[in-house]
């Protein structure tokens, strides 16, 4: 398409990607709103607040790596909102290499960040360009309050937990349902260690009497975020939401997927997978609302002798991973990133920036104690 507008958002018409629309516009980005309806992507992008004073244009595309790379070439930054990314990933990062466009994804599945690390990495750097998956909710605020107990004590040890209250998207259950059958890892003495299969754990959640359910979700990118790290050689993830009723659904798909499902092919697995995800969420929730979907990051932070708490205190998850995209993205117009290659958007943009950039929006508030 060679557009002269700098950023593409791949996905544009889905819950997420018309939040990134929403925040690129107020970063006055020129973008591109892409996908593969031209009709969904007006009808949606129609109804962005304060679309009329955006600079976009919109992008109907298939999505081969031909068709892709076509679309992205003459632009710099691809936002790409098209999940399960374990399924979807590989052929948009493709394209944006070959389009030598910095890649972000708003993709959580640790299994893909290990295949982005492994695979992409080093074509990335080699042409200077960022790949920094899961520039997202559920894993960039809990990266960010680790980096400040880092910085505050002594630690080599994160535990980190990062739920929410809120809807679901359809993406989202089929991204939860999609990464069962993937291998979870958790990080000890910086090797990858296994976390049990179809498990679930109680977890203490600051400002609750009652305890959650949470589960290890694919594993959550930061103990590949922080393998090899010179500091910490200790990390493990857990997360869902704030509905112990969702979660003991999920919980009863992964003790199901077990006994049934894992005997079938690979094909007929992720069928399975995705017709379950469609029953429990087929439609598109209402915009979130500030008053109802809370967040919360906790992160604690253990050496020999010292102890680090950050607990970010947020609301409305999908808010938070549009702002996060459309200001990593703004970052990368305006200049080059801290780091190229595979890196979180932490490592390539700062922790301490994102978290100003997230609380000047009302969006989450830090608590450290030690
Ligand atoms: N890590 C996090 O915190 C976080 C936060 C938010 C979202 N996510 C992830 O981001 C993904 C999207 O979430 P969402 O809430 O935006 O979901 P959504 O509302 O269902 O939107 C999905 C978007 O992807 C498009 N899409 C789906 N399959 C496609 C395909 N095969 N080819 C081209 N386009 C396709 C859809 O287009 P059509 O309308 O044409 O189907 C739609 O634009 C999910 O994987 C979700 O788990 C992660």
């Amino acid at each position: 398409m060679n557009s002269k507008r700098p950023v593409v958002v791949y996905g544009a018409n889905g819950f997420s990607g018309r939040l990134v629309a929403e925040f690129l516009r107020e970063y006055n980005v020129p973008f591109v709103a892409a996908g593969r309806s031209r009709e969904r992507l007006e009808e949606v992008l129609s109804r962005v607040p304060g679309i009329e004073t955006a600079d976009y244009e919109i992008a109907e595309t298939g999505g081969s790596v031909e068709d892709l790379a076509k679309l992205f070439s003459g632009a710099r930054v691809v936002c790409n909102t098209v999940g399960p990314f374990l399924y979807n990933g590989p052929r948009v990062i493709e394209a944006s290499l070959k389009a030598g466009c910095h890649y972000l994804d708003i993709g959580g599945e640790q299994a893909w960040l290990r295949e982005v690390s492994e695979k992409w990495s080093d074509q990335f750097a080699a042409r200077s360009l960022l790949a920094a998956p899961a520039t997202a909710f559920m894993s960039i605020p809990s990266d960010i309050a680790a980096h400040l107990c880092i910085e505050t004590g002594a630690i080599d040890t994160l535990e980190i937990l990062t739920m929410f209250k809120g809807i679901p998207t359809f993406g989202s259950t089929q991204t939860i349902f999609a990464v069962i059958p993937t291998e979870s890892y958790y990080l000890e003495q910086n090797q990858y260690k296994p976390w049990p299969r179809a498990a679930s754990y109680e977890v203490v959640v600051p400002g609750s009497i009652q305890t959650q359910l949470a589960l290890t979700w694919g594993g959550f990118p930061h103990p590949v975020w922080f393998k090899d790290h010179p500091q910490i050689a200790n990390v493990r993830s857990l997360g869902g939401l704030l509905d112990r009723q969702i979660m003991e659904t999920v919980f009863a798909t992964m003790k199901h997927y077990e006994e049934q499902i894992r005997p079938l092919s690979k094909e007929e697995q992720e069928r399975a997978l995705a017709e379950m995800a469609g029953a429990v969420q087929g439609s598109t929730p209402p915009r979130e609302n500030a008053r109802e979907q809370r967040t919360i990051d906790v992160v604690l932070g253990r050496g020999t002798t010292d102890f680090v708490q950050c607990t970010l205190f947020g609301t409305c998850c999908y808010q938070q991973t549009g702002l996060l995209q459309a200001y990593a993205a703004h970052s990368l117009v305006h200049g080059p990133p801290r780091r190229v290659g595979f890196a979180s958007a932490t490592a390539a943009f700062g922790h301490r920036e994102l978290l100003k950039v997230l609380e000047s929006h009302g969006l989450t508030k830090a608590k450290l104690s030690s």
